[in-house]
């Protein structure tokens, strides 16, 4: 599955925006797509966040604008590029999330976003155990991507998306509890929320305290 428009979207920087722009309508328009995941956590000068898999900045410049220290990471070094462009007040570090290049207990908050429908099952779980070691004791993990639709007029519009820009992991994951896989991993206090017909999830997760 996915067609020519993915690689094009991932190779052009300005034409993923574009695309992401578009489809976060259905979510309450880009400013609350780019937040609901993370919109109760109260951020600080002093919060450190990490946002995992930022690809060219999309969601990394709303964490920046809370004051926060924001840690963008990613594995495309010609999306990390453009992210550093728009956003030099942000530390990247291409890197990949199996594995990630910080030390354990670094973050108060790591978000994600429509990333994790991008990963195989068993990477998904060790990223998500990479996430729980990175953040602090009482952090939050806070993401957003695709569930399956549980108002059946947005099956049309979401199987036509996946088809032309996504690859079999996307319908992996409509498949996959992520909140059941979170709990699996050791996180604690889950709370999903379902936009756009629930063909979007936002999940909050923590990191226990001991
Ligand atoms: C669909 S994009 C989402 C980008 C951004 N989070 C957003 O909301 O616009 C997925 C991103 O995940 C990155 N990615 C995929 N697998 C990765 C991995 N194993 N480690 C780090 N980054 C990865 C890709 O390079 C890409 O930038």
């Amino acid at each position: 599955m996915a067609t020519i428009l993915r690689d094009w979207s991932f190779a052009c920087a300005p034409l993923y925006e574009a695309i992401a722009s578009g489809a976060a309508v259905l979510a309450g328009g880009e400013r609350h797509f780019r937040q609901v995941a993370w919109q109760n956590v109260s951020l600080s000068a002093d919060s450190s966040v990490l946002d995992l898999c930022c690809g060219p900045g999309g969601a990394t410049r709303y964490l920046a604008a809370t004051g926060a220290r924001v840690t963008g990471l990613d594995r495309s070094e010609r999306s990390l590029r453009h992210a550093r462009e728009r956003l030099p007040g942000v530390h990247f570090v291409q890197g990949r999330a199996e594995a990630m290049p910080f030390a354990g207990a670094s973050f108060d908050l790591v978000h994600t976003s429509v990333a994790l429908h991008e990963m195989e099952p068993t990477q998904r779980r060790t990223i998500i155990c990479e996430v729980l070691r990175v953040l602090k004791p009482g952090g939050t993990f806070a993401l957003i991507d695709y569930h399956r639709p549980t108002n059946p007029l947005y099956w049309p519009g979401l199987a036509l998306f996946l088809w032309v820009f996504e690859t079999h992991t996307a319908w992996e994951l409509l498949a996959t509890d992520l909140p059941g896989l979170l709990a699996e991993c050791g996180f604690s206090t889950l709370k999903q929320q379902l936009l756009a017909g629930g063909s979007l999830q936002t999940v909050q997760a923590r990191k226990p305290q001991v």
